[in-house]
Formats: C-alpha cells, sequence, structure tokens
C-alpha cells in the first residue's frame, strides 16, 4: 500500500484542514470589500487538492482557473527552466488574482510566473501557498498567505508528487528513501 513507502508523516490530514481554514479566513476578510472580480489561479498539478479545499474555505464569489507550468523533470531538483504547458483562460486585466501554488521552493516557478501575471495588468495579484521551503530560495518571492514554512526535506502527498505518484496521500509526508533506490 501507498502507506508503507512513507517513513514519517509531516502534517496530517488535521493539521492542514485547520491550516486551510485559517488561509479560507483570511482571505475572505481581506477580500470581502473587492469590487473587482476575485480569480483564483492555481498551479497544476501540485496545487489542485489545496485549491479545492482552499477555494471552499473562501466565502465570496471567485473565478476559477488553471495554469500548468513545468520546472522539474521526474526527479527531486529544479531545472532551472520553466514552461507554460496550459495558460490562463481568461483574461486578468483588472482582476484581483489570487494565485494558489502548493510549495515555493527555489522560488524560480513563480518568480516566472509572477512577471507573467503582472504584464497582464490584473487589479492585484496575491500568492497564497501552502508550503514554503526558505533555505532553498534563489528567488526572491513575497508569499501573502503561507501554510506553513518546512525544512528542506522532499515531501509527498496532498497535491504533492514524487514521479507523478503520492499525489493522492490525505496528508503530508517523507518517503523513505528505499522508493528512491
Ligand atoms: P521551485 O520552482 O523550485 O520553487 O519549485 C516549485 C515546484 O517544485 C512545486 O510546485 C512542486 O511541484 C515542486 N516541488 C518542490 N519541492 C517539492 C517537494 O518537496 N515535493 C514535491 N514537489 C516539490
Ligand atoms: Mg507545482
Amino acid at each position: 500500500m501507498m502507506n508503507d513507502d512513507i517513513e514519517k508523516i509531516v502534517f496530517t490530514e488535521d493539521q492542514l484542514k485547520a491550516k486551510v481554514a485559517e488561509l479560507g479566513r483570511r482571505i475572505t476578510e481581506d477580500y470581502k470589500d473587492a469590487k473587482e472580480e476575485i480569480y483564483c489561479v492555481g498551479i497544476l498539478k501540485g496545487a489542485v487538492v489545496f485549491y479545492t479545499d482552499l477555494v471552499r474555505q473562501i466565502d465570496l464569489p471567485v473565478h476559477f482557473d488553471f495554469m500548468i507550468a513545468s520546472s522539474y523533470g521526474n526527479g527531486t531538483s529544479s531545472s532551472g527552466t520553466v514552461k507554460i504547458l496550459k495558460d490562463l483562460d481568461y483574461d486578468i486585466e483588472g482582476k484581483h488574482l489570487i494565485v494558489i501554488e502548493d510549495i515555493i521552493d527555489s522560488g524560480t516557478t513563480m518568480n516566472y510566473l509572477m512577471k507573467y501575471f503582472k504584464e497582464r495588468k490584473p487589479k492585484s495579484v496575491k500568492l497564497c501557498s501552502l508550503l514554503s521551503k526558505p533555505s532553498r530560495r534563489t528567488a526572491d518571492i513575497h508569499i501573502d498567505y503561507c501554510g506553513f514554512e518546512i525544512p528542506d526535506e522532499f515531501i509527498v502527498g496532498y497535491g504533492l508528487d514524487y514521479a507523478e505518484v503520492y499525489r493522492n496521500l490525505p496528508y503530508i509526508g517523507v518517503l523513505k528513501p528505499s522508493v528512491y533506490a
């Protein structure tokens, strides 16, 4: 079973649920008087589990949009280049953008995407990331809504993958070294 590949649990389902509720409350409070439309932009595929939980904790009318950006191959370190495999469906000019990401690691992906979004002249752009690994950062990224800061450890679950597997684990954990071998 998938559970057998996990060495330790980093965040339980309950911890994730509480954090997502807290982030949803903060976003609701911050945008409750917004006059322009709010677009929640999820970065696929890693953010999809967090995204679907988070948007249900935002008590405001929001639009859904998604991008697919890739900076990683099937390994555990960044390739340094970012490819846009799926662009936004909507024109975001004049809208409030909330970018929803699973994890900011080196920051390469988000650095690229933030420039890309800002060129499209939204009214505002904020970043919400469930996780952040500050010790790995090479790009200067401001996270407006950050769930947890974590050490430099490769984790899986709750949307995060290793070689495209383990995204459907309901918690976040560290893989046993034997899985990589
Ligand atoms: P960055 O461009 O280095 O910030 O990488 C961001 C992307 O790398 C994330 O959206 C994830 O897809 C992936 N990533 C970074 N760290 C991890 C991890 O610990 N587990 C799984 N994926 C990760
Ligand atoms: Mg990702």
